[in-house]
């Protein structure tokens, strides 16, 4: 795209000020600056408002695998996970390009140090879970770990200082997730430096379009992986490629499989998997309607029970076809540091919108989903936060109360 194309383009779309700094631009400042307009598509700007909540369609609860179910099925279930896993159709993809904003540290959040008396990063205690599995299986599956822009050099290196967690390097395939522009509240996009266009990774839903066009999407079609287990790094007593969750979701037919807890209270904070006019859904809970969350079934248990913890099996042939589907885009008010006056300004209060996907939208897609309950006390130890509710504080107390010594 040359200097003009970019112009009429922009003029367009409403988005000329990208380019109030690039006559002071050196050279390759300029095709830098060029080249990132090129990649943006500038029509999901228009008639940007500040988009409140989704409101949800005709919900109804979700029939679930239930613990109970699941532990009397064990063997065959089992059985059935570990031959997807010994003939090498399931591999597992490790979304950890978030920014862990919340949790408030420099690096990878799967970098974050949780042990008490002795060294035990994130990622480490997944790999301890991950080691459980390929032992009973005897084979090693593939692991694609998605990073970002601004984490992808320092994931690499605690990798490789860590020599893979004792896991071989060659079954461990990184891949960068794509970026989106923020803008202001009138949809204006934001520049964070004079030649450099505000961006932030563009939330965890987008992990497929980006790992098959990265460098080693081949990898997925070459080996014939018909299922990719999808978890997110801040959960401590992830359950990886569980062969048990494996099983239950290749024997149903289903075309994803999400692992669930029986939720806390109305209130708690996760999705809830459901029906949403006829399909399953994940409904987020700032949109579910207080009135059904707290709707409860005759024997005391809520009707919308389950909530999902970031742990789902997707059929590779269905995702395929989301390729081609535009996932709804989600939109969060933030403080975004950008170029004013020609000075960077780094703002108190939230002043524009970051744009995200989210992995909980592809279930809609799948067409079917079969939901297996899990206990979350073995299983959910979320580590958003430094203290109180799913902070570093709970997660290491659940740590301690499934055995493992910080
Ligand atoms: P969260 O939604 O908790 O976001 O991520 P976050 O960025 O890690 O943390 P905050 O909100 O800034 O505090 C849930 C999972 O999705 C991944 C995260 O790494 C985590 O595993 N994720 C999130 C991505 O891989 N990419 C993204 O752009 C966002």
């Amino acid at each position: 795209m040359d200097i003009q194309e970019a112009r009429n383009l922009l003029k367009e779309h409403g988005q000329l000020q990208l380019l109030d700094y690039y006559d002071e631009l050196p050279r390759e400042g300029q095709e830098a600056l060029l080249a990132q307009i090129s990649k943006i598509n500038l029509s999901a700007f228009h008639g940007l408002n500040a988009a409140g909540a989704r409101k949800p369609g005709v919900l109804s609860p979700v029939p679930a695998v239930t613990a109970a179910e699941a532990e009397a099925n064990r063997e065959r279930f089992r059985a059935a996970g570990l031959a997807a896993l010994r003939a090498g159709k399931v591999a597992a993809v490790l979304l950890a390009g978030g920014q862990g904003t919340r949790l408030g540290s420099d690096g990878p959040k799967g970098a974050f140090d949780i042990g008490v008396t002795r060294k035990l990063s994130i990622f480490g205690q997944q790999f301890a879970n991950i080691e459980e599995v390929t032992r009973a299986a005897g084979v090693y599956f593939h692991i694609f770990v998605m990073t970002s822009e601004l984490n992808d050099a320092a994931t690499r290196e605690f990798f490789r200082q860590n020599d893979y967690f004792g896991y071989p390097a060659g079954k461990i395939h990184f891949f960068v997730q794509d970026m989106a522009p923020s803008c202001d509240v009138h949809g204006k996009i934001l520049l964070a430096e004079k030649g450099k266009i505000a961006a932030s990774p563009n939330g965890n839903g987008g992990w497929y379009a980006s790992l098959i066009k990265s460098g080693v999407g081949h990898i997925v079609k070459e080996e014939g992986i018909e299922w990719l287990n999808v978890y997110a790094v801040d959960n401590v007593l992830q359950r990886v490629c569980d062969p048990v969750f494996v099983g239950a979701t290749v024997i149903s037919g289903a075309g994803c499989g999400a692992k669930v807890v029986k939720k806390v209270s109305p209130e708690e904070k996760v999705g809830v998997l459901c029906m949403e006019d006829g399909a399953p859904a994940i409904v987020e809970y700032y949109e579910m309607p207080p009135e059904l969350a707290s709707q409860r079934r005759p024997d005391g248990e809520l009707k919308f029970a389950y909530g999902v913890i970031l742990n789902y099996l997707f059929k590779t042939e269905l995702l395929n076809l989301t390729l081609e589907k535009q996932l709804p885009v989600h939109l969060s008010f933030k403080k975004i540091p950008h170029v004013e006056n020609g000075e960077t300004v780094t703002p108190e209060s939230p002043n524009g919108y970051k744009f995200e996907y989210l992995v909980l939208d592809l279930i809609k897609l799948m067409g079917s989903c079969l939901a297996v309950e899990v206990v979350r006390e073995r299983e959910f130890a979320p580590v958003k936060n430094r203290t109180g509710t799913d902070s570093v504080e709970s997660a290491r107390a659940l740590l301690e109360r499934n055995g493992v010594k910080l």
